[in-house]
């Protein structure tokens, strides 16, 4: 049955790509709301706005005036929530957004959303669900040979991870006092298209291309389980449509790495792709100072939406890298849009 989906942070990295695979794939409408802060650009959606089962509002999840407005304004059927300060770095400078939207905007949605579903019918009221979308950098660092689980205890080092930690605890009292229907899912490190250029993966490409240094925190040998944002967008459907109440889910890609091989992967295949005549890409790589509180290393096991959902990656990190810099090496003028 076709479903009117309400997407936070539909403008950003994965919400782009969360409301792409939804109108290419359902019959699904959706409606995205997002600040358009300087992660959310709607030159992620172009082709989108023409469709005729998309929406956009621009709303900040911190004015809970505006969010009942459009909750009765739209009637959503469920709710996928994505809407985030998402880039570590930033929360180490300045945390004060993160607690705001992260932790106080996640508060907001989980209490306009309620008071909406206490007012449902009782059909659509059956239906409804409250998708909080999370990140494995909850669990914080692992030791060699260790996965996250859905059940290795919380603790978070950085201040992103600590507010996406307090905004996964509200959507769970919200579960277990209130019976509000929610179901969250943890995520790795995403990659792929449209990813704002600040990030590693998107911030080297674009560096190497540039003639820049490609700079590397430390000795660069912290590991991170990289998936292909797709597979991200399709798994979250999955626990949106199929997930049971009250759950989490890991969702990984079972490829770990190190950043200084996923560093060295991009220069090789620049060198393939875009020869330089006298030396190789790697010639720019530069060690920087490591970031305070570096978690050393990532790793989920996704073993429960592999098994609960049949959920599993499509791309190898091999084949989502390759097309991830040829995405890049295509839309230059994307860049150089979001940055401005
Ligand atoms: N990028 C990753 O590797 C990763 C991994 C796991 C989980 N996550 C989670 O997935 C979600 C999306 O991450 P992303 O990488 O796409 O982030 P992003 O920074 O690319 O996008 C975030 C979006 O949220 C919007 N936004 C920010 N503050 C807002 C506010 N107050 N009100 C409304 N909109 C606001 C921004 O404009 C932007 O469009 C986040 O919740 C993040 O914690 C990300």
């Amino acid at each position: 049955m076709a479903k009117k989906v309400l997407v936070t942070g539909g403008a950003g990295f994965i919400g782009s790509a969360v409301i792409r695979f939804i109108l290419q794939n359902t019959d699904d409408c959706v409606v995205n709301i997002d600040a358009l802060t300087y992660a959310g650009n709607l030159e992620s959606l172009q082709g989108t706005a023409s469709n005729s089962a998309y929406t956009f509002e621009q709303v900040d999840i911190c004015n809970k005036k505006e969010l009942v407005r459009v909750f009765s304004e739209h009637s959503p059927d469920v709710v996928m929530h994505l809407a985030a300060e998402s880039h570590v770095d930033r929360s180490i400078n300045s945390p004060s957004d993160f607690i705001l939207t992260n932790v106080v905007g996640t508060y907001n949605m989980l209490e306009v959303a309620k008071a909406y579903w206490s007012n449902l019918d009782k059909n659509k009221q059956d239906r409804f669900i409250f998708h909080h979308i999370s990140t494995d950098e909850v669990y914080g660092d692992l030791e060699d040979g260790e996965l996250f689980t859905e059940e290795t205890p919380y603790c978070p080092s950085s201040p992103y991870s600590a507010s996406k930690a307090a905004s996964d605890h509200l959507v769970r009292a919200w579960f277990r006092t209130y019976d509000f229907p929610v179901v969250i899912s943890n995520c790795s490190n995403n990659y792929g298209p449209y990813q704002f250029p600040e990030k590693l993966i998107p911030l080297i490409i674009n560096n190497a291309i540039e003639g820049k240094k490609l700079p590397i925190y430390g000795a660069g040998d912290q590991v991170r389980d990289w998936l292909y944002v797709e597979d991200h967008a399709e798994a979250l459907y999955k626990v949106v449509t199929k997930g049971k109440l009250g759950q989490t889910y890991n969702i990984g890609g079972h490829n770990e790495k190190k950043n200084i091989d996923v560093v060295m992967t991009i220069c090789n295949l620049l060198d393939e792709l875009i020869p330089l005549a006298d030396r190789s890409y790697t010639s720019q790589i530069t060690h920087v100072e490591d970031r305070p509180g570096h978690d050393k290393r990532y790793a989920i096991d996704a073993a429960k939406i592999s098994r609960d959902l049949s959920w599993q990656p499509s791309e190898t990190f091999e084949s989502g890298i390759r097309k991830t810099v040829l995405w890049y090496l295509d839309n230059k003028e994307w860049c150089v849009a979001v940055t401005k």
